[in-house]
Formats: C-alpha cells, sequence, structure tokens
C-alpha cells in the first residue's frame, strides 16, 4: 500500500513538523510529507522542511485581510495541487472556517497542548499550574467546527512538579507531544486503533501514551 501524503500546516518553528518529517523517513511509515504550508513567510519550519527535501510555501494569512475563506480557499488550492490526502495541523495557530473544517472533515488533525477536554485554547500549561494539576499532557485529535473540540485519537500525560514553571512544563509537554504525534497520525494513515497504554521514557521523563476507549 502506498503511504497517505501528507499535508503539513505550521506557523512557526515546526519542531512537531520536523519529528513528523522523522518519522516519515522511517521504513514503513504509513504516511509521507507532500507539502508544508505556513501561513507566516518568516515561520522557522519552512526552512527545516527544506532541509528535508520536502516542498515548503508560506500562504501569508495578513494578504487576505478578514477573509480567512479566501485564505483557507489558497491553501486548500495549494494543498489539493499536491495531492495531500491528510493535513496535520502542527503548531498552526489559525482558527479555520467551517467550510475548511468541512472540507477536510475527517482528514485533519490537531495537536493540542493539554489533555482535551481541559484547556482547550491558548496559555494552557500556566492555566494548568494555576488549577494545581498533579498531571498535564498533550492531546492529537480530529479538527471540527469548535475550538480543539473533535474526537480524541490519542493522549499523552506528562507529571507536574512541584518546581514547575510554565516554560518547564511546556518543554516536558513538547517531547510528549514529538512521541504522540507520529504515533497518531501513523495509526490514522493506517486506519488503525493507537495502542492503549504504553509507557515511554524520554530522556528520564516518563510519558503515558493512551487512546481512548472506542
Ligand atoms: C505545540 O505545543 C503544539 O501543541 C501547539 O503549538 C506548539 C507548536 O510547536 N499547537 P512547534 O512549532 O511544533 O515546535
Amino acid at each position: 500500500m502506498s503511504a497517505t501524503r501528507l499535508g503539513i500546516l505550521i506557523s512557526g518553528r515546526g519542531s512537531n513538523m520536523e519529528t513528523l518529517l522523522k518519522a516519515s523517513q522511517q521504513p514503513g511509515c504509513p504516511f509521507a510529507p507532500a507539502i508544508v504550508l505556513a501561513n507566516k513567510p518568516d515561520a522557522g519550519g519552512l526552512e527545516k522542511a527544506r532541509e528535508y527535501a520536502v516542498v515548503a510555501g508560506a500562504i501569508d494569512h495578513k494578504l487576505y485581510g478578514k477573509d480567512r475563506e479566501a485564505f483557507e480557499r489558497a491553501m486548500d488550492e495549494r494543498l489539493k495541487a499536491a495531492g495531500v490526502e491528510l493535513v496535520a495541523l502542527a503548531g498552526f495557530m489559525r482558527v479555520l472556517t467551517p467550510w475548511f473544517v468541512n472540507e477536510w472533515a475527517g482528514r485533519l488533525i490537531n495537536i493540542h497542548p493539554s489533555l482535551l477536554p481541559k484547556y482547550p485554547g491558548v496559555d494552557t500549561h500556566k492555566r494548568c499550574l494555576e488549577a494545581g494539576d498533579t498531571v498535564h499532557g498533550c492531546t492529537v485529535h480530529q479538527v471540527t467546527a469548535g475550538v480543539d473540540e473533535g474526537p480524541v485519537i490519542g493522549q499523552a500525560e506528562v507529571d507536574v512538579l512541584d518546581d514547575d514553571t510554565p516554560d518547564a512544563l511546556a518543554a516536558r509537554v513538547l517531547k510528549a507531544e514529538h512521541v504522540l504525534f507520529p504515533r497518531c497520525l501513523a495509526a490514522v494513515a493506517r486506519k488503525a486503533g493507537t495502542r492503549v497504554r504504553e509507557n515511554v521514557v524520554i530522556d528520564g521523563v516518563t510519558v503515558r501514551l493512551f487512546a481512548p476507549a472506542e
């Protein structure tokens, strides 16, 4: 079976994008990058994608003013021209309109730095610390019209430490994101469920991966 053609949308440094590109180089990976698109011409991840010899370009959302859909139609055109079958939002910081979400329904996957449904939106690490949670993490989910609301594909938990700061916690969660995202995308590309409950140790940090019960 040929690998699922993946489009990756980014807004910034693209560390999650890079883990997807790395994973795609492993033998047997069921997805292959077709294109990386950023909504900001200066997104650091674009250069990185080119180092992996992946087609990468920017569609500057600012050129479209308030017309979100016109911006998304331009992205949609590029994705379709590249033969994309599955879209990964890897730190893509634009809320998508129902038009784009419907166009890619069931083929649009996001990574979010919290254990959804807790802390949708921004400042998730700060909010988690303020709430006094002992466990935090990240979620890979299908994108639906509501922000950070779609069905969960997989989650990874990270323990909160006594002396944590938002930055320190974010850095540990990011490592968990880098494990979770490629695994979940592989599961989607294979149309298989993710493995439930698996502990992975990364740089001494235990990340607990799990998928919700079917
Ligand atoms: C990640 O924490 C991701 O969960 C969030 O934005 C951040 C992007 O980081 N949506 P990077 O650009 O992948 O390094």
